[in-house]
């Protein structure tokens, strides 16, 4: 079995350095890797990537990111990679990581992801250039995410998104701002592959558990949402989420 504990919108800057330290301090005895699902920081400065790499980096277990919507919100993505990736953190865009744990390789596929909405209520490549722009967007990231996800060999496999790969994890948001909390393309990005296990987050009202149209469970980890420093699952195992544990 492989234990992995992930969060996201955990938003850190100066003021938030030392919440999260001491659940993370006790996470290698629970848990075999910390995959984080975007908006580490609050407006994507490096300043506050420094700080998030100062409360969830040098732990005795691997630190694997994706970046969210605030972590571009001042421009800086690059340098704000680069100081996560300084920190020895991984970040992923369209890429995958393989981890060997105790003989099992776990494959992590990540991207960002982008807004688009799902069947029935999605934006379309028509009219408008900015609307082809828009989707073209969309659809980059998710085709990112395919290829990321078949390019590794493992024996779990998971995908880490920020933006949401089904609707059933925004239940709780204004149906209103569906389009602008995730797409279906991401879905059929992680059915594309033997995927065991999507996270994302960015859905701070939404709910934890959803599946992809292909039956692959999905988590919103959402910090607001789990209510915790981070939630444990469970891979190559009958169960996926493990016994929730108290790590306020
Ligand atoms: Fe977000």
């Amino acid at each position: 079995m492989i234990r992995i504990a992930a969060v996201g919108d955990v938003h850190v800057d100066k003021d938030v350095v030392g919440r999260y330290r001491p659940a993370l301090e006790e996470l290698p005895a629970r848990a075999d890797a910390l995959l984080v699902a975007g908006d580490l920081t609050r407006h994507g400065t490096p300043e506050e990537a420094r700080c998030f790499a100062k409360e969830f980096g040098g732990l005795a277990v691997p630190v694997i990111v994706v970046l969210g919507n605030h972590d571009h919100q001042s421009d800086q993505q690059d340098e704000v990679a680069e100081v996560l990736t300084d920190a020895g953190i991984t970040v992923l865009e369209g890429e995958a990581t393989v981890l060997e744990i105790r003989g099992h390789r776990l494959g992590v596929a990540g991207t960002k992801g982008f807004g688009g909405g799902f069947a029935g209520a999605c934006a379309s490549n028509f009219g408008e250039r900015e609307m082809k722009d828009f989707v073209a967007t969309t659809e980059r990231y998710a085709e990112a995410l395919t290829n990321a996800l078949n390019s590794v060999q493992a024996d779990a496999l998971v995908a880490l998104t920020h933006y949401a790969p089904v609707p059933e994890t925004l239940v709780g948001e204004p149906l209103e701002i569906y389009p602008f909390l995730g797409c279906y393309q991401l879905g059929r990005s992680i059915d594309s592959a033997p995927t065991a296990l999507a996270l994302h987050g960015h859905a701070h009202h939404g709910a934890e558990r959803g599946r992809t149209p292909g039956g692959v469970p999905v988590r919103n980890v959402a910090h607001p949402v789990i209510k915790q420093a981070y939630n444990v699952y469970q891979l190559l195992s009958e169960e996926v989420d493990a016994t929730l544990i108290a790590v306020r």
